[in-house]
């Protein structure tokens, strides 16, 4: 390949879960807080979702969207998708998305609570609800139903929200599931989860309505998940039918969250790519990098090296919805994006989502 065309690869068109995507940029999940009183978009979430499909990205994932209120934690503002009187708003969000030639992967939010109390595989910490056998089976179905209602509306492909060391990531990890039954101990058994939400949405969407999977590949805690071990799921999830894997890393206590290492001097281009080089060694499933990626260049070694399929972005397209039609119109500068999380302060203070970099330049 020349040279040139290796250049142009983040740009050309792929196809994945057979989907085709403009190119090979996806918009990383990233919560907003700007969903209206009963979760649906309103016209200030769909113009953020439109800039985001008019800069550029192939594929854009929303943010975290829960699919029962009542039962699962759910932040004010947050999106839901579970009954048909959030249909039209969010059919007219998905249009919008797609009459800018994007597609549109709906995110089903993690569980960190179940019924007001925090839940998980295990009691790795005290007060921790362990989640029973009919509680799995509840999980699955609660997102097997807000799955087929986004198929319905027009979404193109659901991602189960396997990281950051909330409740379905805890099943992956030694370090959060000791659990003795059939949904712990072996690489099987921690998977099984997994296997059976895939089941269930197959029942309620259609084996045929692309899954695909955000999966830790580093917990950052000590006994957690490392990318070695996070790579042994990767052929059994490609057998349980997910289409894809989008590799990330990070817990909610630890060394590392979402937005990796806390520590500010072990932060590094691209933190969380040696999970995504191991997982992609073991399964033909296509992978997406996420984390820290700032650089044409390295997006390219990336796409041409080996070591992922897809490029996710989250905070560089908070700061430029615009960045990759940017690079693509050549100028190719980094991501303006300096990762100081301001953005995420201001979504957990409740004030939507907004590079407060940006805002900063415009009141000077
Ligand atoms: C404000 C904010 C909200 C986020 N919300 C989500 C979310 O809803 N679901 C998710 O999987 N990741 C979420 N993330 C994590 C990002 O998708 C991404 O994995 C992480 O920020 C690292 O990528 P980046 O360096 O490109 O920002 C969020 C990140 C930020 C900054
Ligand atoms: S607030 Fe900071 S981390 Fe967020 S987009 Fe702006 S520069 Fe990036």
């Amino acid at each position: 390949m020349s040279k040139e065309s290796m250049a142009d690869i983040p740009f050309l068109p792929t196809e994945i879960m057979g989907l085709r995507l403009r190119n090979r940029f996806v918009r990383s999940a990233t919560m907003e807080g700007m969903a209206t009183d009963n979760g649906s978009p309103g016209p200030e979430l769909i113009r953020l979702y439109q800039n985001l499909a008019s800069g550029g990205a192939g594929l854009i994932s929303t943010s975290a969207c829960c699919p029962d209120p009542e039962w699962m934690n759910c932040l004010k503002g947050q999106l839901v998708l579970n009954d048909k009187s959030h249909l039209s708003a969010w059919k007219e969000m998905i249009r919008t998305i797609h009459d800018q030639g994007a597609l549109v992967s709906l995110q089903l939010a993690p569980f960190v609570t179940l019924g007001g109390s925090p839940a998980g595989p295990s009691e790795y910490k005290s007060g921790v609800h362990v989640v029973s056998a009919d509680e799995i089976g509840r999980i699955a179905s609660t997102y097997a139903k807000t799955a087929a209602l986004a198929r319905q509306i027009g979404v193109d492909a659901a991602q189960v929200h396997a990281g950051h060391g909330y409740g379905l990531s805890q099943f992956l990890s030694p370090y959060f599931n000791h659990r003795d039954d059939a949904y712990g101990g072996s690489v099987e058994n921690r998977t099984r989860i997994f296997r059976d939400i895939r089941q269930a949405i197959a029942e309620t969407a259609g084996a045929d309505f692309p899954i695909w999977i955000k999966m830790n590949a580093l917990d950052g805690v000590p006994g957690g998940l490392t990318p070695d071990q996070a790579a042994r799921f990767g052929p059994l999830l490609a057998k349980a039918g997910y289409g894809a894997i989008e590799v990330t890393g990070g817990s909610m206590s630890g060394s590392h969250n979402s937005r990796g290492p806390l520590e500010k001097s072990e932060w590094f281009e691209g933190f969380y790519l040696e999970g995504a080089t191991k997982v992609k060694a073991v399964t033909d499933l296509p992978v997406s990098a996420v984390g820290g990626i700032r650089k044409l260049e390295m997006i390219q070694k990336i796409l041409t090296g080996g070591t992922a399929d897809l490029i996710s972005l989250s905070r560089p397209l908070v700061r430029e919805p615009g960045l990759i039609n940017r690079w693509n119109d050549g100028d190719i500068s980094p991501s303006h994006c300096i990762s100081c999380d301001g953005c995420f302060k201001m979504f957990v203070k409740g004030k939507g989502l907004f590079c407060v970099q940006e805002a900063k330049k415009t009141r000077e």
